[in-house]
């Protein structure tokens, strides 16, 4: 599907070069993981090295890879940027819009008529703009890229939080927001902070039951949901190299869960196996070539804790099967203390549901050993207890187990196979009964178990476990069932045991795929025409925010004072607002609903300072606006934590506010104000923020010497005629100096390509 040979031949060529400098650089082996970031450094001029944890370092990213959702704000700024293509590959996967009710072919048709509108803007901009594009029903982006895109050694950026699924086959994969898609599209550098490494020691072999998600599951539940933050995991050791690839893409994949920047595997047979089954066997011949740089130096894998941060080893011969959760994917219970631990806590241990696949779990692999113990329900006597479905992860994968008698299997003991899509895995799920919110279990392959997360319901108790531990459990309907040990009754009344799960790594036939949903892009996009109706309520298409006008910014209107915590979901909420992420101003309507105004402990409740009445938020931004005055928001500590969510800050933007000043900021959303052209400012004496009040005008007086290290002085006007004045501080160098006067980031770019 169009894997660039040619990038990554330019890659490998350079890559021998680049690890060895970078070994002097650093004085010491190097990690598989150091190999690759400094293999993909913007430029190649350091004379010291980055410090891990510290150290913010422009990166040069391979390949993009973005989800329907997301996509959409990511391509509709990437129009602004003048360029006529993407600057590095790049690809749309339309998976998350599909809901699952009934089944593959009913639900994808549904979600076809009722999403066309963003699909046809997705295919167009895609053709346009030299963009791969994956029609809804080819596959949940993460499996598509594993079997299309992923190669060893290189760094790829999505538009998703599993983006990490691809270090399955060796890459640094890492999940961002569209603002970070966008610049790496219309050729700018990508910054990350460089990262703390973990080593995880795989020794052993899995065999039994045990699976690469059990992997995982024990890793979570070492590590805890927040063990990762600002760290890869990198696995090494004979365990990782005896594993398939596609089930250390699995362990890759739930490094989300754990909070991990990325996680990897240094580059083996299975990964030029996999290669080569998924029609890559150049890549495999490339790869094999320079196999040495594509994994870590020995030395460090032979004395890991003199070179990672934290090393954890696990004996794969003794993992015990776990399923982890409810509500968290943290809380690990070995299958053989699930009894136990369900009947402590009283979790419902009737089981209602069992769901495999999404694009955590729908390898050949995972469905080849569900499906062996589907094929002993009738073979024992058996039947299913619970609702069972399978939710494959690409076409490729969903065509090639039918063929082979796996989707008949499961048809026979009454299972349902949805869409080739997110679908419940993301909430997508119109399942029948949830709104009556009752306490209930389900077991799943998925990757996250959050309250609500699967059916809306609050009181869904969801574990996560192996393929073939749902599997089993489905069978059995019952939580406190081991299937390592324990019997099920057959409907001849007599107590069987399930055979222990087997299948195979790889399609002994191969892949076969008859039509894989994929639109190349035009080879010439001059003459397409980008798909927006005027009068579209999701999608719109944006404007240049106006360049700065030169003068200091005077009358400006205090907004709100936000009080406590204020996180990107508090300024751009998601939920039902989710739908409007390619409408700029529609999705404006949500702005900081969710902020606590200081002055009465409301939310969605200020002072219109025009009229003296209260009201909402963005009502009261968009009377300032038809009034053409500027205003401020003004917050507390960590402003704009949460999600790399670029809404958080266009939607202020295109409101009108000129500033936002704050005790301190959470840097991604520092980072997006400034690119969106906005002021970034915080308090050089944190003390001054109780200054402000509810009828506050503001000057921002010494703009127009607005330099790096230069405090800006701010006026405070208040209403009983008495002023404060007040210094603040920002953190701009001078090209982001430039993006402000510019009114935007995007408006260099695009000023450049004009010229
Ligand atoms: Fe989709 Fe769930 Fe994966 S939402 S991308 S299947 S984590």
């Amino acid at each position: 599907m169009a894997f660039d040979i040619a990038m990554i031949q330019k890659l490998y060529a350079a890559f021998p070069e680049r690890v060895a400098a970078a070994r002097t650089l650093i004085g010491k082996p190097l990690t598989l993981t150091e190999k690759i970031l400094y293999a993909h450094l913007w430029e190649n001029n350091h004379t010291t090295p980055f410090e891990r944890g510290s150290s913010y370092v422009d990166f040069a990213p391979d390949r993009v890879a973005m989800q329907d959702a997301t996509a959409q704000m990511a391509l509709l700024q990437f129009m602004q940027s003048g360029r006529t293509k993407v600057a590095v590959p790049s690809t749309v996967h339309c998976d998350h819009l599909i809901e699952a009710k009934e089944n593959s072919a009913v639900d994808l048709n549904r979600a076809v008529n009722e999403s066309s509108e963003v699909y046809d803007f997705l295919s167009s901009v895609s053709n346009k703009y030299g963009i791969g594009f994956w029609k809804p029903g080819a596959g949940i982006i993460h499996q598509v890229v594993l079997e299309n895109y992923a190669f060893p050694g290189g760094m790829m950026i999505g538009t998703d939080s599993h983006t990490v699924n691809a270090g399955g086959l060796g890459m640094i994969a890492i999940g961002v927001g569209g603002a970070d898609a966008c610049d790496v599209m219309a050729g700018l550098p990508w910054e990350l902070k460089m990262p703390k490494l973990i080593g995880v020691k795989l020794t052993g072999k899995l065999s039994g039951w045990a699976s690469a998600k059990d992997v995982i599951l024990k890793v979570a539940g070492i590590l805890t949901v927040k063990g990762g933050t600002g760290a890869v995991v990198e696995y090494f050791g004979e365990g990782a190299t005896s594993m398939s690839c596609t089930g250390k893409g699995t362990i890759c994949n739930m490094g989300a869960e754990i909070g991990a920047t990325t996680s990897t595997f240094g580059y083996d047979d299975s990964m030029s196996r996999y290669l080569k089954a998924t029609g890559r066997e150049e890549i495999a011949n490339m790869a094999d070539a320079i196999k040495e740089h594509l994994t870590g130096d020995a030395d460090v894998y032979a004395n890991p804790s003199a070179y990672f941060d934290q090393v954890i080893e696990i004996d794969l011969n003794t993992l015990e099967p776990h399923l982890n959760g409810p509500f968290t994917p943290d809380l690990a219970t070995p299958i053989s203390k699930m009894k136990e631990a369900a009947l402590a806590n009283g979790w419902p241990t009737k089981i209602e549901v069992g769901l495999i696949g999404s694009c955590t779990n729908s390898s050949y692999e995972d469905i080849s050993r569900a499906e062996s113990l589907a094929k002993q329900v009738a073979a024992k006597g058996l039947k299913l207890n619970a609702e069972f479905t399978i939710t494959p992860g690409s076409e490729q994968v969903r065509f090639t187990i039918e063929r082979d008698g796996f989707l008949d299997t499961f048809g026979k003991i009454g299972a349902t196979v949805f869409a080739n899509a997110c679908g419940p895995c993301i909430g997508m799920w119109a399942r029948v009964g949830a709104e009556k919110a009752e306490k209930n279990t389900i077991v799943h392959s998925f990757n996250r178990n959050f309250a609500k997360r699967a059916d809306g319901n609050p009181n869904t108790f969801a574990f996560v476990g192996s393929p073939e531990i749902v599997t089993a459990m489905a069978i059995a309907g019952d939580l406190t069932f081991n299937p390592l040990t324990d019997s099920l009754q057959n409907d001849k009344g007599e107590w069987v045991k399930l055979d222990e799960p087997s299948g195979y790594e790889l399609p002994p036939r191969g892949f076969a795929v008859d039509d894989p949903g994929y639109q190349a892009p035009a080879e010439d996009g001059s003459g397409v025409t980008v798909k927006v109706a005027p009068d579209s309520k999701r999608l719109q298409i944006l404007e240049p925010f106006a360049a700065w006008e030169g003068t200091d910014l005077k009358g400006l209107k205090l907004l709100i004072k936000a009080k406590g915590k204020c996180t990107t979901d508090h300024i751009s909420m998601a939920g039902p607002w989710l739908k409007f992420r390619g409408h700029l101003d529609n999705i404006s309507n949500n702005m900081l609903i969710g902020a606590v105004n200081n002055f009465n402990d409301k939310t969605n409740f200020i002072k219109n300072q025009l009229t003296g009445e209260y009201g909402a938020v963005p009502d009261t931004q968009r009377a300032y606006k038809a009034a053409n005055i500027g205003s401020i928001v003004v917050g507390d500590e960590n402003y704009g934590e949460g999600s790399s969510r670029e809404h958080a800050a266009m939607e202020p933007r295109h409101l009108g506010v000129r500033a936002v000043l704050v005790k301190s900021f959470a840097r991604i959303h520092e980072t997006n104000l400034k690119k969106q052209g906005m002021l970034a400012l915080t308090f050089a004496d944190k003390a001054d923020y109780e200054k402000f009040q509810e009828d506050d005008t503001i000057d921002i007086v010494n703009l127009t010497a607005f330099a790096p290290n230069e405090p800006l002085t701010m006026v405070l006007h208040h209403a009983d005629g008495t002023t404060d004045t007040i210094q603040v501080n920002h953190t701009y160098n001078q090209q982001q100096i430039e993006w402000f006067k510019a009114g935007a980031a995007l408006n260099i770019i695009r000023r450049e390509f004009a010229a």
